[in-house]
């Protein structure tokens, strides 16, 4: 849940280190830090606060006037074991050796009580215990200390290291925790994720576990912990080199907003042949979609919110047996998995742990796992049978919004392809299937159009404590999503309701004003729908509507509304999100809040 980063080159490394640490920080962002090779050894800078704070302070430090080329390491915090300090932040120093680790290391306490390290200990974090027990066996043989080190750990961890006699090597060793790796022209350079080296090159490679890394400024070298040195094996990413930038938008969230009718688009058209979906380029079989008796989709947050909606599709087409359950719950709930489960990991960074954990523990018991992921090389990617790539691009903000609507085109792409080889839909109920989801960018561009009447809209619920959103059916799947986007970004509490469960309890929450947010785009459902809105609002309730615009004409009541584009109702999904993400977005940000950087979250979550 950190961003890592080192760096050694002929660029002024304090700016790389802090520009990278800019690009990293949805990873968490309660602390910062960095630590440059001078001559007398790292000079560190830590701060709790964000990457600004920590800027603002080494824009005044004379020591990187006089530094500017050579080697450094940078963090970027969300604390997990000490709170939020000066102390607690990386790098950590201890004797030779300073540190930046992501990850946690479970046993910490045990390590420092019996190899005596607490005299040299500064803070309450697990991470300095590392550094401390580095420094214990480093004896001038990197390499030897690094692997006495990881064999005495147990936990996650992503280590990157500077020894104080190693001037101009970074080092760096891991277990789950990512990190990837380059060499270009700049120099040479590690970090978390992609984000950060993106803005160089996009040539790149996935540091294997338990392996040892060499970054100098010329070149990188990997070695196992045995000291044969391995080959590197280059991906290369298809993210544009300035993508990762907010193109003059205030917040990445609209930004990644308005990027998703080109994104939507990328994910459909490279898997659509003869009017079809087609998997043959990516190497799924067709035997996986024949072969199951029952799909159970695994993810967390808004990756799940979007195997809802598979959910809802599959019951409705297939007919079949689906399962969505939260991949932090799923390997403790005894659930029935066999070779003829066909399991479905969704996640946009491919390395949320549950559910990294819940492939492995499924694949353990024969299920064959698809992911749906947007991160090439990440963990869940190396752990799945067969994985299909959303074609967002980097997706920064931490309110995930591009992310999900391209993992619902992918599961629309899954349904029509189920749906035909299951001889549920013939060749052409398929190919007028898929002509629909072509429509889906143009249906959302449409709606971002309009964007100004949504955030008129969104003006109603600013002062808003509690708020409520209620639809039926696949209008249900959506608010779920939707509330979860608000309440993140904008701490008002935000609860989606089916609607028909709403006078089972829920219903005693409604008083004057409460705003109540519904959805209406499933015609079959509508004139229930409809009913239930009525009784909130005869209990005072404050009604804004999105509603299908060719259902309006048979709303007889005035509510705050906004028309949604018409497309089949199974596909009003992508129209309606991306409002109910306007929404929660201008909420957000007419409120002043960090849009991009909601207080306790963090975009990639690597800690059960
Ligand atoms: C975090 C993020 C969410 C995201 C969830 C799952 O909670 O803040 O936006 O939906 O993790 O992340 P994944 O990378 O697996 O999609």
């Amino acid at each position: 849940m950190c961003g890592i980063i080192g760096y050694t080159g002929e660029e002024n490394v304090k700016d790389v280190l802090l520009d990278s640490l800019d690009l990293l920080e949805y990873r968490g962002y309660d602390s910062a830090g960095i630590a440059v090779e001078g001559h007398e050894g790292p000079h560190v800078i830590k701060c709790a606060g964000r990457v600004s704070d920590l800027r603002v302070i080494c824009e005044s430090e004379k020591f990187f006037t006089e530094q500017a080329e050579g080697c450094g390491i940078g963090h970027t915090r969300w604390a997990t074991h000490g709170g939020v300090s000066d102390a607690n932040a990386h790098p950590h120093c201890v004797g030779e050796v300073t540190l930046v680790h992501n990850g946690i290391i479970e046993n910490f306490r045990e390590l420092a009580a019996h190899y005596d390290l607490g005299e040299q200990l500064k803070s309450e974090t697990d991470s300095e215990v590392v550094a401390a027990l580095l420094n214990h066996y480093y004896d001038g043989n990197p390499h030897d200390a690094i692997k006495k080190t990881v064999s005495k750990l147990k936990g996650t961890f992503a280590l990157v290291v500077l020894f104080a006699d190693r001037p101009g090597v970074i080092y760096s060793t891991r277990n789950v925790s990512p990190v990837v790796a380059t060499v270009c022209e700049e120099g040479a350079m590690l970090a978390s994720d992609l984000t950060a080296l993106c803005r160089f090159t996009n040539r790149y490679f996935v540091v294997p576990e338990y392996h040892i890394l060499e970054l100098h400024r010329d070149r990188v070298m990997l070695f196992d912990l045995e000291g044969n040195e391995k080959k590197p094996e280059f991906l290369s990413a298809d993210w544009e080199l300035n993508s990762a930038g907010k193109n003059g938008y205030p917040f990445y969230m609209e930004k990644e907003i308005m990027e998703q009718p080109k994104a939507i688009e990328r994910t459909i058209e490279c898997r659509v042949a003869g009017g079809m979906p087609d998997f043959t380029r990516e190497g799924v079989p067709d035997s996986l979609f024949t072969d199951c008796e029952r799909v159970t989709i695994v993810a967390c947050g808004t990756a799940m919110h979007s195997g809802l909606v598979a959910q809802a599709l599959v019951k409705s087409i297939l007919h079949m047996h689906i399962d969505v359950e939260m991949a932090s719950e799923f390997m403790y709930s005894d659930p029935v998995l066999d070779e003829k489960t066909l399991v479905i990991a969704i996640s946009q960074s491919g390395e949320t742990i549950d559910t990294l954990e819940a492939v492995k523990y499924a694949r353990l018991r024969g299920a064959k796992c698809l992911s749906i992921l947007n991160v090439k090389g990440s963990s869940i990617a190396r752990e799945s049978d067969y994985v299909l790539f959303t074609n967002a691009g980097p997706e920064i903000a931490v309110a995930s919004t591009k992310a999900y609507t391209t993992q619902l085109a992918v599961l629309y792409l899954i349904v029509a392809k189920m749906a035909h080889c299951r001889d549920v839909f013939t060749t052409e109920e398929t190919q007028s299937f898929i002509r629909e989801l072509q429509r889906t960018p143009e249906a959302v561009e449409k709606v971002l159009a309009e964007r100004r009447d949504i955030h008129l809209l969104a003006n109603n619920v600013l002062d808003a404590k509690d708020l409520f959103m209620i639809g039926r059916g696949l209008d249900y799947s959506i608010l779920q999503e939707g509330s979860l986007k608000l309440k993140e970004v904008s701490y008002i509490h935000s609860e989606a309701y089916a609607s028909g469960e709403l006078k089972h309890g829920p219903i005693a929450l409604i008083t004057q004003n409460t705003p109540v947010i519904a959805s209406v785009t499933q015609e079959k459902l509508m004139s229930k729908e409809m009913s239930n809105i009525r009784e909130v609002r005869a209990r005072g309730a404050d009604i804004v509507l999105f509603i299908k615009k060719s259902l309006a004409g048979s709303v007889n009541e005035d509510y705050r509304t906004f028309l949604l584009p018409d497309m089949q109702d199974a596909f009003m999904v992508m129209p309606a999100s991306a409002a109910l993400q306007l929404l929660a977005y201008y909420v957000s940000s007419d409120k002043g809040f960090d849009v991009d950087k909601p207080r306790n979250l963090a975009k990639v979550v690597t800690v059960e």
